[in-house]
C-alpha cells in the first residue's frame, strides 16, 4: 500500500520523536511492502512563529487529504497563557480535533513486561499485568457546554458549566468501545456517575442496549469515583474502559501513571471519516527539548497504532510492539526511563535499536 502520512511536528522534543517515528515506518514500509507520502503540516508555537497563527488556514484541509495525521507536541513558554488565543499552541490542538471531528480518545495504558519494575503500585499487582484501553469521548459533555458567569444578589458571583450528552454521541463512542473490545479481551466496562448525574443515566441506557448487540462481548458498569479507586488498586481487572469526556480526562491521566512513565505511552484520536490522529500522551518537554534525550517509544508506538486503527494492519502494528519490547527486554533505557547506573541512549539511537529489530 502507498499510505499518505500528515507529519505534525510541532515544538519542543516534536520534531525529534517524529523523526524517529518516521524511521521506523519506513522499516516497517521495507519489511511489508508499503510505500508513504509525507506531508508536513505546520501546527503549534512553530506555525505561530511562522505565520502568526497557531493554526494556519488550510490545516485541517491539509490533514483531511491524507490517510492519518502523526503529531508530536505542541506548546512551551514562549506561547504562554499571555498571548492571544490564536497564537496559543492548545488553540490549535482543540480546533484540530474538533475540525476532524475525533470524538473517540483512545489511550491504552500498558505495562511493558520489561518495564514491571517501573510500576509504582505492589509488585503483586505489577506482575498480573495491565493492559487495559481507555475510551474518551472526546467532542461533547462539560467541556464543550454553555459556559455562564453572572452576579447574583446575594451570593456574589457564580458560574455554571453545562453538560449535555445526546443518544447519537454516547451511541457512536460505545459501539467504538464494543468494537475494539473484539480486537482484544471482549470486556466494556462503562464508566458514569448514574447515582446522581441525568447524563449518565442516558449514558447507562444507552451503553446496556448496545451491550444485547454484542453478546460475545462481557459488560460491566462502574461509577466513576469506584473506577478510580480500582484503577490503583487491581487495574488488571480492565480492559476496555468506555467514559464521557471529563471523567476520561482524569481517569486517563491516572491510568497512564500505574504504568511508570509517559514517554512510553501513545494515544489515537479518532472520527468517522477523517483521518485518525495519532500522537504520544506527554507534552513537548521543552526542558530536554534540542538534546537527542527525549524518549521516542510514545510516538513510534503511535505510529503502531495507527497500523492497527487507521490502516487495520494488525502485524505491522504488532511488529512495531514486539520491536519496542525486544529493545526494552535487552536493557536498553532512554534517560526517563533509566533505573540508577545504567547509561541511557539518546533519542536516535532508541529509534535506530528498534529499526534493527524491525
Ligand atoms: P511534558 O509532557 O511536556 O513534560 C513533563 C515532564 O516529562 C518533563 O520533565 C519532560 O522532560 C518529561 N517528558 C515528557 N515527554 C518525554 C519524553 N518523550 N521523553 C523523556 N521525558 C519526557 O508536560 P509539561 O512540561 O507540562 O508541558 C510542556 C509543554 O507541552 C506545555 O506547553 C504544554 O502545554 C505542552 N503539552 C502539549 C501536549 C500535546 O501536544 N498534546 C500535551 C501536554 C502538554
Ligand atoms: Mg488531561
Amino acid at each position: 500500500m502507498n499510505y499518505r502520512i500528515a507529519l505534525i511536528r510541532g515544538d519542543g522534543i516534536g520534531p525529534e520523536v517524529v523523526g524517529e517515528a518516521v524511521k521506523v515506518l519506513e522499516r516497517v514500509g521495507k519489511t511489508f511492502g508499503h510505500t508513504y507520502e509525507f506531508v508536513d503540516v505546520l501546527l503549534g508555537g512553530c506555525a505561530t512563529d511562522a505565520v502568526g497563527k497557531s493554526y494556519p488556514d488550510g490545516t485541517a484541509e491539509k490533514c483531511r487529504a491524507c490517510d492519518a495525521v502523526l503529531l508530536g507536541a505542541v506548546g512551551g513558554p514562549r506561547w504562554g497563557a499571555d498571548k492571544p488565543a490564536e497564537q496559543r499552541p492548545e488553540t490549535a490542538l482543540l480546533a484540530i480535533r474538533k475540525d476532524l471531528g475525533l470524538y473517540a480518545n483512545l489511550r491504552p495504558a500498558t505495562l511493558r513486561p520489561a518495564m514491571i519494575d517501573a510500576c509504582p503500585l505492589k509488585t503483586e499487582t505489577a506482575q498480573r499485568g495491565i493492559d487495559l484501553m481507555m475510551v474518551r469521548e472526546l467532542t461533547g459533555g462539560i467541556y464543550f457546554g454553555r459556559r455562564e458567569k453572572y452576579e447574583t444578589d446575594d451570593r456574589g458571583v457564580e458560574c455554571a458549566d453545562r453538560m449535555a450528552y445526546s443518544e447519537h454521541e454516547i451511541e457512536r463512542i460505545g459501539r467504538r468501545a464494543f468494537e475494539l473490545s473484539r480486537l482484544r479481551r471482549r470486556k466494556v466496562t462503562s464508566v458514569d456517575k448514574a447515582n446522581v448525574l441525568e447524563t449518565s443515566r442516558l449514558w447507562r441506557s444507552v451503553m446496556h442496549r448496545l451491550a444485547q448487540e454484542y453478546p460475545d462481548v462481557a459488560y460491566e458498569d462502574f461509577l466513576v469515583d469506584n473506577c478510580a479507586m480500582q484503577l490503583v488498586r487491581d487495574p488488571g481487572q480492565f480492559d476496555v474502559l468506555v467514559t464521557e469526556n471529563m471523567f476520561g480526562d482524569i481517569l486517563s491521566d491516572e491510568a497512564s501513571m500505574v504504568t511508570g512513565s509517559i514517554g512510553l505511552l501513545p494515544s489515537a484520536s479518532i472520527g468517522d471519516r477523517a483521518p485518525g490522529l495519532y500522537e504520544p500522551i506527554h507534552g513537548s518537554a521543552p526542558d530536554i527539548a534540542g538534546q537527542d534525550k527525549a524518549n521516542p517509544i510514545a510516538t513510534i508506538l503511535s505510529a503502531a497504532m495507527m497500523f492497527r486503527y487507521s490502516f487495520q494492519r494488525a502485524a505491522e502494528a504488532d511488529a512495531i510492539e514486539a520491536a519496542v519490547d525486544a529493545v526494552l527486554a535487552e536493557g536498553w533505557r532512554t534517560a526517563d526511563i533509566a533505573e540508577p547506573g545504567v547509561t541511557p541512549v539518546g533519542t536516535r539511537k532508541m529509534g535506530e535499536l528498534i529499526c534493527q529489530k524491525l
